[in-house]
């Protein structure tokens, strides 16, 4: 899929960390379909992660920025602006964290420090990002940003502990900001739902692998990829999907809208 839909459109990476992340997979599509952009992850992350393999493959810049600092996010946006020659079309966060569920917290014993670090980088990050961007004026009209999501933020998964809160306060910041992104810049803003995908993040929830199989089990398509996410970030970067706004996305192989599988049926009816 290399149709260069994106050509002469300027834009923002965050969260790259390797090449199992669902940001990689996605600078490689925007790469692909003719777009520019600047990669941006944690300062944290830079040492951890390979992005500079990336950035050398796509031929972009990387700028370090820790996404809850707004003095990095205002700093970023100007650079990027400067080396891409002008406004930006597309902005991808693709960003999450839960110190929780890193440390093993259960979900009845959080640590409330914690909690609110995990909520400032998953889901107030993508508030602080977009203030930037409006106050500075720096999207072009219908542009698209984008963050990235989970359905844990409508239904319960035990497993996914805070970071369910925090998604569930992303896909509400898209929808307020997107307001007035929409009415005063005719700029889109969405958050995609995606099916539980093998990347860092992805692993850090328990019981993962089960979790994956349930969901491939459940969903009529299968599983998502990051690939496939990236292909659909793409479109919704595009000019062909121009008066998409204010929603939450479902990418999921049709996991959303199932109520039981004849697969989970037989599998359950083993026992
Ligand atoms: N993997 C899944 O199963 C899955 C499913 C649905 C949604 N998502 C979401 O997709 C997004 C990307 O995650 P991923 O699965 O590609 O994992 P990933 O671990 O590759 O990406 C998460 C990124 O967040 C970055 N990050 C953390 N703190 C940051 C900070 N303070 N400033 C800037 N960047 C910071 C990390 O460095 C990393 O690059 C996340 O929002 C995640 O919740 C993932």
């Amino acid at each position: 899929m290399s149709h260069k839909i994106l050509e002469g459109k300027r834009g923002i990476i965050f969260g790259a960390l390797d090449d199992q992340s669902i940001a990689w997979k996605t600078a490689e599509s925007v790469h692909l379909a003719g777009g520019k952009f600047v990669l941006t992850n944690a300062p944290v992350a830079m040492r951890m992660g390979t992005i500079n393999t990336l950035a050398n493959k796509t031929n972009s810049k990387v700028i370090p920025a820790d996404a809850t600092s707004v003095e990095d996010l205002n700093s970023l946006i100007d650079q990027a602006q400067d080396i891409l020659g002008g406004k930006l079309d597309f902005v991808l966060h693709s960003i999450g964290m839960s110190v929780n569920v890193r440390k093993g917290k259960h979900y009845t014993d959080l640590n409330y420090d914690w909690l609110e670090k995990g909520w400032d980088v998953s889901a107030v990050s993508f508030h602080k990002l977009m203030q930037s961007l409006y106050q500075k004026d720096a999207m072009n009209e219908w542009g698209s940003i984008i963050a990235l999501s989970y359905i844990a933020a409508q239904r319960t998964f035990p497993n996914y502990n805070d970071m369910a809160d925090n998604k569930a306060y992303l896909e509400s910041i898209a929808r307020s900001f997107g307001y007035f992104f929409g009415k005063n810049k005719k700029v889109r803003v969405n958050t995609i739902s995606q099916s539980p995908t093998l990347t860092t993040a992805g692993k850090g929830v328990a019981g993962l692998e089960g979790f994956l199989k349930y969901a491939e089990k459940m969903s009529p398509l299968g599983n998502a990829t990051a690939e496939d996410c990236a292909d659909y970030i793409v479109s919704l970067f595009s000019d062909y999907t121009r008066r998409v706004t204010l929603q939450n996305l479902y990418h999921d192989g049709g996991f959303s809208g199932v109520g039981v599988s004849q697969e989970i049926i037989d599998e359950i009816s083993k026992e």
